[in-house]
């Protein structure tokens, strides 16, 4: 039986490479570089499935230039911001995720974004580094604790969910806005609000894990900066959309927050600049599920909702 053609548009984990070129006839992106529009309606022509990254954008404009060829779109992520959804249903494409598996590496990283904002990781790490330690004072580089204090969570999805249980490590203090409230097994004790408005005003950390959609583009805003209690710590690794970049150095800048642990920006790859002169923000980029274990079971969880659709079955991550 002829294999499905696959294009695969970055370097994916060994392991999931091996196992796409068992069982497709596949053309991998060793360059990995991201797809281009062009490239992407092009290979529409010659492949049957694509494995993207939310490196490549599937627009509106994009997906209407589509070759009928192309059946499933099989994200190598969980976030789908990437794709418009309607119009790739309107065409009868096929989309899938990937859910789960890269919960608790990305709620690890936010563990980290948090913790480094909150003890001046990057001024620390600059002094040493750069020789420049040269005193210690008792009012030398004090940050703000974590342990005990209130976090809230926007976003009570799974990684919202991984990071509420890492932060129970730490005694936090729980609260969390969602679409809905969770049942009681899944909150483990966590106070939910039913606004966004009433979760700021506990949230000494705020931590958010929401999906980057229409409505919550600038989701933090100006206005809303200002519900936080002052000297509150943001972290965001979900989505750049989410926060209003100006309006964030406007909060540090008038110490409204004390600091930003981020992982995402508006714009990527690349970040802020503007960012780069404020120590007390701490950056990554964009590596929340950026682990060998995590990256073996993306690929895997992608393959395995080809290998489904291909078998004639409802793949399991079908959006
Ligand atoms: C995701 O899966 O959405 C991560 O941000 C990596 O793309």
């Amino acid at each position: 039986m002829t294999k499905p053609r696959l294009w695969i548009t970055r370097r994916l984990s060994d392991a999931t490479l091996e196992r796409a070129a068992r069982d497709y006839d596949v053309v991998i992106n060793h360059a990995d570089t991201p797809g281009t529009a062009d490239e992407i309606i092009a290979a529409s022509a010659d492949f049957d499935a694509i494995i993207p990254c939310h490196s490549e954008h599937f627009s509106a404009e994009v997906v209407a230039q589509l070759a009928p060829r192309l059946r499933i779109v099989a994200n190598h992520s969980v976030g789908v911001d990437h794709c418009d959804l309607p119009a790739l249903k309107a065409r009868g494409i096929a989309v899938t995720n990937t859910p789960d598996v890269l919960s608790d590496a990305t709620a690890e990283l936010a563990m980290l974004l948090m913790l480094g904002a909150a003890r001046h990781a990057v001024t620390g790490d600059r002094i040493v580094r750069s020789g420049k330690w040269d005193s210690w004072s008792p009012a030398f580089m004090v940050g703000k604790q974590v342990t005990g204090a209130r976090l809230g969570i926007i976003g009570m999805g799974r990684v919202g969910q991984a990071f509420a249980a890492k932060a129970r490590g730490f005694d936090m203090d729980v609260h969390y806005f969602n679409r809905s409230e969770l049942s009681a097994d899944k909150a483990h004790g966590a106070t939910y609000h039913s606004s966004v408005e009433s979760l700021l005003g506990v949230a000494d950390f705020l931590s958010l894990h929401c999906p980057a959609t229409p409505e919550t583009l600038n989701l933090m805003n100006a206005e809303r900066f200002a519900m936080l209690p002052k000297g509150a710590v943001i972290v965001n690794s979900a989505r750049g959309a989410l926060v209003d970049e100006d309006a964030l150095l406007g909060a540090l800048e008038s110490d409204q927050i004390a600091a930003a642990g981020l992982d995402c920006f508006q714009v990527e790859p690349g970040g802020n600049p503007a960012f780069a002169a404020h120590d007390n923000i701490f950056m990554l980029p964009h590596i929340g599920s950026a682990t060998r274990k995590t990256r073996d079971a993306m690929g895997f969880r992608a393959l395995d909702n080809l290998d489904a659709f291909f078998a004639g079955e409802t793949p399991g991550d079908l959006l």
